[in-house]
């Protein structure tokens, strides 16, 4: 049979990772698709000083990726240079030229995914599983496996650095400095750790994973964000007090006001499956209205679980391609997407972990308890651990479920208590998992 050939741009941990298993499981791609996939342009900007699979000698290797897109030969390209700029102009002139694409970009499908979609149409089949939770088919799950159901709660952990980082605090007490540090000196984490560890990497995936699984095109801008630099080893000596653990958890809750969702790190009780996220691994748990619960887990990044999303959607466009119906299913798993009008966080209604951390003196627990009743919060429970240092006595109030917004509230009228050594950290606790 004749292949279908590839042009890959960008050769870094993912398109190195594609180009090892294109080589290294040849055989059992042929056998499953009945034809070969051939790879015949290779570009990246250093593309001369790399070494490639012996499988390799011969293809055109080039810096410029016009000359992969242009190439007469090459029949799917695949973008895997990252970022919003030249990857958009690489998508967009493969469409032009209506040559499938293969992307594992989340910031840009989360950006302008479905509207590069809309614009193909109706010639160009388009993929990109490895956008999201790298070595977990989370897309083929909700565009095919569970498409049937009304999902209505989707909860993800979906940024691994973040995971190792409250994970590590977690098991060995050090601080977040401390741990951030240690995993930029492994190559862990990246020099400037903003995306990761502000939320903003999980916020594109959220924002994709959401418009498959919701049907509404949600941008990232619509999600509230909050990252993981204010989580300390004291908090989690505070929740595993309360029988729960702390992870940054990306939500997206249908309620009858609309779909609420937030990136922000959260009290998850110890028992759930999600709790049991350790390490640098993803996992996504959906509850749908008539299916029930699901649950996936994996890796989230690295170049052979991501070089396998890549090449299996490769290999899903070349069969499409083959087939040739002219048929094309949606990428984001709906044919008609409807807008998204984005619900405030702050009707959001949860039990409450507030953190506080005071210089000690008689009379502090009336006072925040004074605030909380001003707005209608009940309060759970008071923990504080035995601590000497009464000039920065950390201590935990926790609440009965209350709205964002009367949280936030309560929160402003502490603003002006000057036994508080910084604004209070407020964190849902799940109840929902
Ligand atoms: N890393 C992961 O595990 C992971 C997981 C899921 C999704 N992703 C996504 O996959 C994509 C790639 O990530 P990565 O980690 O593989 O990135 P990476 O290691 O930084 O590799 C990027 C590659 O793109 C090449 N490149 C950059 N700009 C280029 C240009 N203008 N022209 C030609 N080549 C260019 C680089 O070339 P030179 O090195 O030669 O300069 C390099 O080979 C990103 O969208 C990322 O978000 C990554």
């Amino acid at each position: 049979m004749q292949p279908v050939n590839i042009g890959i741009i960008g050769l870094g941990n993912v398109g190195s990772g594609a180009l090892d298993i294109l080589a290294g499981n040849a055989a059992a791609i042929e056998q499953k698709l009945g034809f070969p996939l051939k790879v015949v342009a290779i570009c990246s900007r250093g593309v001369d000083g790399k070494t490639f699979p012996s499988a390799f000698d011969g293809v055109l290797r080039t810096a410029d990726w016009r000359e992969v897109v242009n190439h007469p030969s090459v029949q799917i390209v695949v973008e895997l240079i990252g970022g919003t700029t030249t990857a958009r102009e690489i998508l967009e002139a493969a469409i032009l030229q209506g040559k499938p694409v293969v992307t594992a970009n989340k910031e840009l499908m989360a950006l302008s995914g479905a509207d590069l979609w809309r614009k193909s149409e109706p010639r160009v089949h388009f993929a990109m599983e490895a956008s999201v939770a790298g070595g977990i088919p989370i897309h083929a799950v909700l565009r095919e496996g569970i498409a049937a159901d009304r999902i209505t709660t989707l909860y993800g952990i979906l940024n691994g650095t973040c995971n190792y980082i409250l994970t590590e605090i977690e098991e060995h007490g050090t601080s977040f400095d401390d741990v951030l540090l240690a995993a930029q000196q492994a190559g862990y984490a990246e020099a400037d750790p903003s995306a990761d560890v502000d939320g903003f990497d999980a916020r594109s995936k959220l924002a994709i994973l959401s418009t498959l699984a919701f049907g509404e095109l949600v941008s990232p801008g619509d999600i509230f964000t909050e990252g993981i630099r204010r989580v300390t080893p004291v908090d989690f000596e505070y929740a595993h007090q309360l029988n729960h653990t702390i992870r940054l958890i990306c939500a997206a809750r249908r309620t009858p006001a609309g779909l609420i969702l937030s990136v922000r790190p959260s009290l998850i009780p110890q028992s759930t499956i999600l709790a049991g996220v350790r390490g640098a691994y993803n996992a996504v748990w959906v509850r749908g209205e008539f299916g029930a619960d699901t649950f996936y887990y994996g890796r989230g990044a690295g170049p052979h679980p991501t070089g396998v999303a890549v090449v299996s959607d490769l290999m899903r466009v070349a069969r499409e391609m083959r087939q040739a119906s002219g048929d094309r299913v949606s990428p984001f798993a709906h044919a008609h997407l409807e807008d998204y009008v984005p619900v405030p966080v702050t009707v959001h209604e949860s039990a409450y972990y507030l953190r506080f951390r005071v210089e000690d003196k008689p009379g502090i627990i009336a006072q925040l308890a004074t605030a909380l009743a001003a707005e209608n919060i009940s309060i759970d429970a008071v923990l504080q651990l035995p601590n000497a240092n009464w000039r920065n006595l950390p201590f935990v109030i926790t609440v009965e479920p209350a709205t964002e917004a009367a949280v936030r509230a309560a929160i402003a009228r502490m603003a002006q208590m000057n036994f508080l050594i910084e604004p209070p950290l407020a964190m849902p606790i799940e109840k929902a998992l």
